[in-house]
């Protein structure tokens, strides 16, 4: 196929609410509209997303991002050749809602609905931004997930390693909340760390000792409470440089687990790709400067090119829908047109699935 297609992208796994349209194909990929519409005001008081709540503000808002997304795009649904929606892995009733939607507007129009992974979306983004050839390798770190992946199409991904508890972001944010920073999220610690002493504590680097990608971040928060308490003990709370500190001391100890299990996972990538090739980042922790600096040095060490999405992209969005919507329709993959709307749904269909749920629901 070398005509390029335009496609609409739903997602709504999470918590945002989002629509997008995607021209592209053949090697070449534009973003013709993008809207999300967040939640984070509905469920911050309750210190993580709620189900229920996120359901019925998608159910809301998905009509009106997807209606937002075709007039930016100056697009109406006969100008379009399909409809991609996420399908899973995610909260439930919030999947449910974008496949509703998707399904009414595939019905009503007659277009071809492909049914998404979530996580596809995330791991195909680096082509919609950047001209990239399969393979490559992709490590995938917010506040939902965290894994390595080789992804060789639009449609094939191997699993090298991932989180068996927490995902990064979620440590982040609960190590804000802990350290009683002004936002509970990972630029607060980000901020706060820039002013810090890293070497002050020495807090854990999980499963370096073990062999191979997996990665835990749930001993590290319980090590920043430790801290935190004996400081609270000793003094009676914290200063601002004790936040710093420990900020700090946990970004880098995220950085190094982060870094040295990258280095491995370019060990395994080179067995399949034995030259050329590139490193890809995706996710909300992506953005953070210390992280992603020692993860461009990894890739340099391997001779890997380092590809990092712009941040809009990297965090949930409806374009990287529509764009893994476009790639596995262009290779002529079709879904079951009964297909249903997954909690769960791993990627790699070879590997053990991973255990374990955050604060954005369930892991795949
Ligand atoms: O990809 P994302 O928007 O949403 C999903 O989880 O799917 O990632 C959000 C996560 C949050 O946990 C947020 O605190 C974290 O990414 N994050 C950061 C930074 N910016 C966002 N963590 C550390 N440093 C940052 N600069
Ligand atoms: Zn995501």
């Amino acid at each position: 196929m070398t005509k390029t297609c335009t496609f609409l992208g739903i997602e709504s796994s999470c918590d945002d609410t989002a629509a997008a349209v995607v021209r592209g194909g053949g090697g070449s990929a534009e973003i013709l509209s993008s809207v999300v519409f967040g939640q984070s005001g509905l469920h911050a008081h309750y210190g993580g997303v709620v189900p229920e709540i996120a359901a019925r503000a998608h159910a809301e808002k998905l009509d009106i991002a997807v209606e937002m997304a075709l007039g930016e795009a100056q697009v109406g649904l006969d100008d379009l050749d399909g409809i991609g929606v996420t399908a899973g892995p995610g909260l439930i009733g919030g999947v449910m809602s974008g496949v509703m939607c998707a399904r009414g507007l595939a019905a009503a129009s007659g277009l071809p609905l492909v049914a998404v992974n979530h996580l596809a979306g995330h791991a195909l983004t680096p082509r919609l931004t950047d001209d990239l050839a399969f393979p490559y390798l992709l490590l995938l770190i917010s506040g939902g997930h965290c894994q390595f992946l080789v992804v060789s199409g639009p449609d094939e991904f191997a699993r090298l390693g991932g989180t068996i508890d927490d995902a990064p972001g979620e440590a982040f944010d609960k190590t804000a909340k802990l350290l009683g920073l002004a936002e509970a999220s990972g630029p607060a610690v980000e901020a706060a760390a820039r002013g810090g002493d890293a070497v002050r504590f020495a807090l854990p680097r999980p499963l370096l000792d073990r062999r191979g990608c997996d990665m835990s971040f749930s001993g590290l928060k319980t090590a920043v409470v430790r801290e935190r308490d004996m400081l609270v003990a000793q003094n009676g709370g914290l200063t601002r440089q004790d936040q710093s500190d420990l900020s700090a001391a946990f970004q880098a100890a995220v950085r190094d687990v982060l870094a040295e299990k990258s280095r491995r996972a370019a060990v395994e990538f080179r067995k399949v790709c034995p030259s050329g090739g590139a490193f890809a980042v995706a996710g909300g922790v992506a953005a953070n400067m210390a992280v992603r600096g020692e993860l461009e040095t990894v890739a340099d060490a391997a001779s890997l090119r380092f590809v990092a999405p712009p941040l809009a992209l990297c965090t949930d969005n409806g374009a990287m829908i529509a764009w893994a919507a476009i790639e596995q329709h262009r290779a002529g993959l079709r879904s079951d047109p009964n297909f249903a709307a997954r909690p769960r749904w791993p990627l790699d269909r070879l590997s053990a699935p991973m255990l374990g749920a955050g604060k954005k629901g369930a892991k795949a």
